[in-house]
């Protein structure tokens, strides 16, 4: 790598074996732009399906959604933030308020723009939201993606209440996110992993009942049976098509099952008669807008919710951190420093 201004690109198709390093030097910041250093990011199964090549760049890219780090110039018109300032950046820089507007990812960074595996860079002020204050660069960086999600999930699109029943799958990022929001709301949470070790972490964290779904193929109706009969009120669906039908029958009647994830394959069969008997309510979602993650981080204030973060690899690193989120032995976020 370069001394100055490094940065990370992954070679069109994408590939462990066509990331590469060089640098990239931000322009000054014009009118409503802002320079940031970043100083950390952290891994998604999105950024993995770029870097890996399962959807790789058209184009030379810098990889990574998720950056946070120190605003270091702001253009003429910057009101919002000073040299400084700590800032993380947001999944969709365009998409400030309001409902969705964008229904693929030619915006994202890391994916149709140039994302932050780099140590400076130049966007629109708007690209970014202050991170909670006492976070560290790495802890804010878990927010962009995988914890909006889960607020979201939870908050815009579910609605959440105290005293209602959550289910949460597996333990990486965008669920460890999911099971925290949930405690701290006063929701109880069941949660399911492939390990009896990640379980008993999942326990500490707070979850209520905890179910391994490598031993027990029919967790939809333990978490029927937990939940007195009734089922969960909200299931957040990461696994896809080896998941969806024990999510359809853990959910209570016009239960919201938020569509979230594609660990196992992109095509599912859908059993329409539960769906309409059930009167189920399938909500697909990607990540969020700006005003969420604002209120997010409102709230992570009001509650003191510390991100889970298992590892930390320095940039220079990042493939061995992609080989290890590939392994599946981590327990919620990996992040890179920057
Ligand atoms: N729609 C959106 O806006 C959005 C945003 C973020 C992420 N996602 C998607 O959500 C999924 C999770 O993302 P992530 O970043 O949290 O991933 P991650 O950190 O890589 O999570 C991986 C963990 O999920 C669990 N898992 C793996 N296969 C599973 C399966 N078939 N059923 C249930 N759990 C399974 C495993 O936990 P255990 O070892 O405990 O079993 C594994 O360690 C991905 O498909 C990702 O693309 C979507």
């Amino acid at each position: 790598m370069t001394m100055t201004n490094k940065a990370v690109y992954v070679q069109p198709g994408g590939g462990f074996d066509r990331v590469t390093f060089g640098s990239s030097d931000p322009s000054p910041p014009k009118a409503n732009e802002m320079t940031v250093r970043i100083r950390a990011s952290s891994l998604n199964y999105h950024d993995y399906a770029v870097v890996s090549g399962m959807w790789g760049p058209k184009v030379p890219r810098i990889p990574m959604s998720d950056g946070a780090g120190e605003v270091v110039a702001v253009g003429e018109g910057v009101t919002e933030f000073a040299p400084g300032d700590h800032v993380v950046s947001t999944f969709f820089p365009t998409w400030l308020d309001g409902e969705s507007e964008i229904g693929d990812f030619h915006t994202v960074p890391g994916d149709g723009i140039d994302g932050y595996a780099r140590e400076q860079v130049t966007m629109p002020a708007t690209a970014f939201t202050r991170a909670p204050k006492g976070y560290s660069h790495a802890e804010a960086a878990t927010l962009t993606c995988a914890g909006l999600t889960a607020w979201r999930a939870l908050m815009v699109d579910g609605g959440l209440k105290p005293g209602e029943t959550v289910l949460v799958q597996g333990t990486g990022g965008v669920s460890v996110f999911a099971l925290q929001f949930a405690k701290a709301a006063g929701a109880t949470v069941v949660a399911t992993s492939s390990s009896d070790e990640k379980l008993d972490r999942l326990k500490g964290l707070g979850a209520d009942y905890l179910i391994n779904y490598r031993k027990d193929e029919n967790w939809g109706e333990s978490a029927r049976r937990l939940t007195g009969g009734r089922g969960v009120d909200h299931v957040i669906e990461v696994g896809g098509p080896s998941s969806l039908a024990q999510s359809l029958v853990a959910a209570r009647l016009a239960g919201h099952i938020a569509v979230i994830g594609i660990l196992s394959g992109v095509t599912a069969t859908l059993p329409l008669h539960t769906v309409l008997t059930r009167q189920l309510r399938l909500q697909g979602l990607v990540v969020g807008n700006r005003r969420w993650q604002m209120d997010m981080i409102r709230a992570i204030e009001a509650t003191g919710l510390r991100p889970v973060i298992d590892r930390h690899f320095p940039l220079e690193q990042i493939v061995e951190a992609f080989r290890y989120q590939e392994s599946k032995r981590h327990f919620g976020k990996i992040c890179l420093d920057i």
